[in-house]
């Protein structure tokens, strides 16, 4: 089928680079003519794995092509992605600026007398769909004919291309036959459960799920929490509780909170869609809360150690807000950082992939230096803080840190190591959510 990509971002690539590796024609539009220049020469702008490869895959089988003409999208394409960001507004509610522009641009561009499925993969609040179709209407002069499909992704960053392309379930919302049968033509080859749905459903089955897991992260680092006080190991603990089936095991690692381009925007978007609605939204504004200080737990505990931070060495590992992407909005490492640049320590920071956009928001300077290695990161350090579970961190030889240190204290916010081997070798390492406890279980893990 051919396709259309309006918004090149995490979610537009990915979806452009999948479905022309799953056979269709697609066309990619972004208004950021260097995005453009960088996908037409078979680079990826973004760090994600397994994508380069489809990309140059499917470009050089000409199945995947860039363009920053509209017309020429609209042209080549049947169904229209629409996959811009949808940022928050200073009161949590979407931005849902770029969609209308995006939209107002399709209705402008299509000629009069064609047909075109509008597919909303951006995640929006319940509604968005009725308008995209006045607007559409309005901006076309009723010239064209348009359907709607609300076709909501839920890809995770690090795993992107596998996630599109094995998903749980695919969510459609749509309201005419002939949207359907393209829709189940565009993903007949995908043998995964297709639920199909109102529009204003599938708008409200993303926002749901993503609160939701966000709910189960802050759920799992309050029982952390009284683990660390009462006594307790939490991955003991989130085994016991996940391994029941009607829970799942997923989403229950305690850590310094959740982060990323989604789960902080969508709850607070979801508060204010449930706000609106006169809908009690008390219980995503705690989980909201709750998240927003966790990364507190991380300079108050390196203070109950160390005292005065001023003037302190202490290395960061890991500023992407999760592992294998380089993504770093709203990731818990920024916090911390502007914290620990308050409090005057000299930061010594280190990530494999995230370095270059950290480096746009954290220029180096005085109190902050770049590494191009961990070790490096960590020569004469009084703390190291580990922030994200990078596979490389914990295939690092604890050892080699210890002699690595002035002083061997860890503030560990994703749990990378075992306790029992850190403490035999001497460090003072301080783990999320492990409380006191029988040594012999301490050593079972
Ligand atoms: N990133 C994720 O993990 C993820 C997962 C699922 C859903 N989503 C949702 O998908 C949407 C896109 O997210 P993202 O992370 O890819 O965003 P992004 O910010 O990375 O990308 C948005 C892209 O749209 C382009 N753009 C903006 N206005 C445009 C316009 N009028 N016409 C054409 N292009 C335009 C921008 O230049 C940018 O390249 C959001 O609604 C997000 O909530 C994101």
């Amino acid at each position: 089928m051919q396709v259309g990509i309006i918004g090149t971002g995490y979610v537009g690539i990915v979806t452009g680079s999948c479905l022309s590796e799953m056979g269709h024609l697609v066309t990619c539009f972004d208004v950021d003519q260097k995005k453009i220049d960088i996908y037409s020469s078979g680079k990826s702008a973004i760090y994600e794995p397994g994508l380069e490869e489809i990309l140059q895959k499917n470009i050089a089988a000409k199945r995947l092509s860039f363009t920053t003409n509209i017309e020429n999208l609209i042209e080549n394409s049947e169904l229209i992605f629409l996959c811009v960001g949808t940022p928050p507004l200073s009161d949590g509610s979407a931005d849902l600026s770029q969609v209308e522009s995006a939209v107002r641009n399709i209705a402008e561009h299509t000629p009069a007398g064609s047909y075109k499925i509008i597919v909303e993969k951006s995640t929006v609040p319940v509604g968005t769909h009725k308008r995209l179709k006045t607007i559409t209407k309005l901006y076309n002069k009723g010239k064209s004919k348009f359907d709607f499909v609300v076709n909501s992704e839920f890809l995770k960053e690090g795993s992107a291309v596998y996630d599109f392309l094995n998903p749980d379930r695919i969510v459609i919302g749509l309201e005419t036959q002939k949207a359907r049968e393209k829709m189940m033509e565009l993903y007949q080859n995908f043998e995964t459960q297709k639920v199909l749905v109102d529009p204003s459903s599938a708008e409200i089955i993303k926002y749901a799920s993503n609160s939701f897991l966000a709910l189960k992260i802050s759920f799992i680092n309050m029982v952390a929490d009284l683990c660390e006080k009462a006594g307790g190991d939490i991955e003991k603990v989130a085994d016991g509780i996940g391994f029941d089936k009607r829970i799942g095991r997923a989403f229950l690692n305690a850590g310094v909170g959740y982060g990323g381009s989604c789960f902080p925007k969508d709850v607070k978007a979801f508060i204010n869609v449930l706000d609106e609605s006169s809908v009690d939204s008390s219980m995503l504004k705690s989980t909201d809360q709750f998240n927003a200080n966790r990364y507190k737990k991380i300079i108050e505990t390196l203070e109950e150690e160390l005292w005065i931070l001023k003037n302190k060495d202490i290395a960061v590992w890991g500023l992407a807000f999760k592992a294998e992407t380089d993504d770093i909005r709203e990731s818990p490492s920024i916090k911390i950082v502007s914290d620990l640049l308050a409090k005057q320590v000299n930061i010594r920071l280190y990530d494999p992939k995230a370095r270059e956009n950290f480096e746009a928001l954290f220029p180096a300077g005085k109190q902050i230096s770049y590494f191009n290695n961990p070790m490096d990161a960590l020569k004469n350090t009084e703390a190291l803080i580990i922030l994200t579970d990078w596979k490389e961190f914990s295939e690092i030889q604890p050892e080699k840190i210890y002699n690595q240190m002035k002083l061997p204290v860890i503030v560990d916010g994703r749990n990378i190591f075992k306790e029992s081997t850190m403490k035999e070798l001497g460090f003072r390492y301080f783990p999320i959510g492990k409380g006191e406890m029988l040594e012999y279980m301490r050593n079972s893990k």
